[in-house]
């Protein structure tokens, strides 16, 4: 188990940078978390350091989306389990045909995608102060409900996972500044 704090969605990326270059071809990462806890934010950080084409976003309508390398990488399949409800609407999805071939991060998938790998990585995306608004006079300030804190925690499930993420948290300091430093461009 690994744990992140992290103050703004800048920082959650960060988290996924460093970890897209831990990631190949058949790994399966799991995001857990409550409504807008910031699990599509984190995979925005993923699709960013997989070099994948177009930004991570949360499908409405669609409920996978295939990102094609730039890089001549693993493709990056997004996918939000969250309208899914029986077993015959997941496998219309299709995960385990794309599985071996790219990077699966799957949304809500708790319940329902473990079976499509034993070594795959879940990661919890806490909101440890809820959202609870502040009240001012009887005035619910709703700009100032998200203070931007964040637990962000990873469970390696199998042996893939061994050693891999041994400096993971100086990759994502690492990656955090660089985020953080203007350029000329
Ligand atoms: N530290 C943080 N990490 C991630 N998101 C943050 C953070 N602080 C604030 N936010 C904001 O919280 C929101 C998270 O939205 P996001 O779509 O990533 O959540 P989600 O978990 O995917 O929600 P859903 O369950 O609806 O798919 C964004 O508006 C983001 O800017
Ligand atoms: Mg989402």
């Amino acid at each position: 188990m690994i744990e992140f704090e992290v103050d703004d969605a800048e920082q959650t990326r960060a988290i996924g940078r460093a970890l897209a270059s831990h990631l190949r071809a058949g790994d399966l990462v799991m995001l857990h978390g409550e409504l807008g806890a910031g699990k599509t934010t984190l995979a925005q950080g993923i699709g960013q350091g997989l070099h994948v084409r177009g930004r991570v976003s949360s499908p409405t309508f669609i409920v996978a989306r295939v990102h094609p390398s730039l890089i001549g990488g693993p493709d990056l399949i997004h996918a939000d389990a969250y309208r899914i409800t029986d077993l015959d609407d997941l496998e219309t999805l299709d995960l385990d045909s794309t599985l071996a071939g790219s990077v699966t991060l799957v949304e809500w998938g708790e319940g329902k995608t473990e079976a499509l790998s034993d070594q795959r990585l879940e990661i919890d995306v806490d909101r440890p102060h809820g959202g609870e608004a502040d009240h001012e006079d009887g005035v619910i300030d709703l700009e100032h409900m998200d203070d931007g804190h964040r637990v962000v925690v990873l469970h390696p499930f199998g042996t893939r996972w061994d050693g891999e993420f041994a400096h993971l948290g100086d990759e994502v300091v690492a990656l955090t500044a660089e985020a953080a430093t203007p350029t000329d461009e």
